[in-house]
């Protein structure tokens, strides 16, 4: 039997389970760490991939990382849960939990069935941890259900170690974490946790052990502070476009004040992703059947301020427009956010997609996103290029802020499209640089400065 002093003496074999954003980078980070490493998944044909170096989805730094660990031979991966449940001493369950249908509340059959089936293949005793995003009370639940279908020879420990990576930077995120958060009540899985973790913890990153509620909720608080902070500038947002105020200003000034911080305070068409608006909506679902409803309250607001800020980009287009049937629309990004090609609840691809239902002719362009838009929306016009989609183009309309379109020229674009008007909906151009260039130029929460000349003296 392992015991805590062998889970430090002879390296544990990990496993992790669910190999989407979250696991595979995982996996990958641990191979990186040393570690030999399984990664399980249910889906022959992403195991595949994953086995011969090809990532299913868009990460800066991951590819290399796996490359390498393919070929160093920490790092496999396998369908079977049986070889896993031989192989491993730490299990990390990395699977979704996405919105269901119809309703706010997390779908948890996945979770249940990935631990439920690692449990029963453990052949001998070793660590569970999850990771994915639960509501409170999942862990609790999922260690009782551990101890009725493990093996009756077999001691199993169960954590939770709640994931806080950004799609983008998850590889640095995964290997230099902020913070590592463990919700155990077994001092074996505290060993065996802060033996995988040692390099950042030698680093000085906070290890903070608790019981599984307060870890399961620091992960939702987090991403619901996060949520709340981007939908409170947006809502100011929607003053100062009123009264001709500038909301960058306003956040940088605010943002000076280290107790408020300048970071997530970026206004523009709003949060989107697999995360932010899933667990806001969870864990409303949550408290609500903790009988607690008007205390997430304020979370449905910071939700409809955001799904408001598509329609008021949709709004402004056909203000600009005089109606957006058959006007020709450069809609420049369809993710989320850059640097990811992941268009999961994207203001942006709805956007576009709205405006395409409105009979508006919709010219999509994003350096990473057009297959997944494309499976999505098949029937938007997908540009090969940023030059393509805004030629001849009665208005573009800017939703992501990827370097490429951050770095336009507005000479050159100028000269392609069919009239020189542009929304800037992540406030990221220069306004007087494309003033100057003779764009009739429109962000949310920044008046142009013809409508407040005050911009040009700052
Ligand atoms: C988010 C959290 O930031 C991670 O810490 C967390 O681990 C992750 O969810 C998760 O739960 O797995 P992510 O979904 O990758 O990470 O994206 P963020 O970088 O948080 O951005 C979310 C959305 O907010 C994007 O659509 C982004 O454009 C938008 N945003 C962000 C703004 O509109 N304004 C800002 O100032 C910042």
């Amino acid at each position: 039997m392992k015991n805590s002093s062998d889970m430090t003496t002879s390296r544990p074999r990990l496993t992790v389970i669910g190999t989407g954003y979250l696991g595979a980078t995982h996996a990958a980070a641990m191979a990186e760490l040393g570690f030999e490493v399984m990664g399980v998944d249910v889906d022959p044909d992403k195991i595949d991939r994953l086995s011969q170096g090809i990532l299913p989805f868009h990460e800066p730094e991951l590819p290399e990382l796996l490359t390498k660990h393919l070929s160093t031979g920490r790092l496999r991966f396998t369908t079977s849960i049986e070889e896993a449940g031989a192989f491993g001493d730490i299990h990390f369950i990395a699977v979704g939990t996405p919105q269901k249908d119809g309703e706010g509340a997390a779908d948890l059959s996945y979770v249940d069935a990935a631990v439920e089936a690692i449990a029963n293949a453990a052949t001998h005793n070793c660590v569970i941890v999850g990771k994915s995003t639960v509501p409170v009370g999942t862990a609790r639940r999922l260690q009782a259900l551990v101890e009725k279908v493990k093996k009756t020879n077999v001691e199993i420990s169960f954590a939770w170690n709640p994931e806080f990576l950004r799609e983008g930077f998850a590889v640095q995120d995964t290997l230099a974490p902020d913070r590592l958060v463990v919700g155990t009540n077994s001092d074996l899985a505290i060993t065996a946790l802060r033996f995988v973790y040692q390099d950042a913890l030698s680093r000085g990153t906070p290890f903070i052990a608790t019981d599984f509620e307060t870890s399961e909720l620091v992960k939702v608080a987090a991403n619901a502070f996060l949520a709340t902070k981007i939908s409170f500038i947006n809502a100011f947002s929607e003053v100062t476009e009123k009264v001709g105020g500038d909301i960058r200003t306003l956040a940088d000034a605010i943002g000076h004040d280290a107790r408020i911080g300048r970071r997530f305070l970026n206004a523009g068409v709003g949060f989107g992703g697999g995360c932010l608006p899933k667990d806001i909506r969870a864990l409303q679902a949550r408290v609500g059947e903790l009988g607690l409803d008007h205390t997430m309250a304020f979370l449905h607001e910071v939700d409809s301020i955001n799904l408001r800020r598509r329609e008021r980009v949709i709004d402004v287009a056909h203000s600009l427009l005089n109606g957006v049937n058959e006007k020709k629309i450069a809609i420049l990004g369809t993710t989320f956010k850059p640097n990811s090609d992941d268009v999961r609840d994207s203001p942006a691809l709805d956007i576009a997609a709205r405006l395409y239902g409105q009979g508006a002719d919709v010219r999509v362009f994003d350096p990473k996103g057009m297959e997944n838009s494309a499976k999505r929306f098949p029937r938007l016009t997908y540009s090969r290029s940023l030059v393509d989609a805004v030629e001849g183009a009665d208005l573009v309309l800017l939703l992501t802020e990827w370097e490429e379109f951050r770095k336009m020229d507005p000479n050159h674009i100028g000269g392609l499209v069919g009239s020189k008007v542009i929304v800037d909906g992540r406030n990221v151009l220069d306004v007087v640089e494309w003033e100057s260039a003779d764009w009739q130029y429109h962000a949310l929460g920044r008046k142009s400065i013809h409508a407040n000349p005050s911009i040009l003296a700052t």
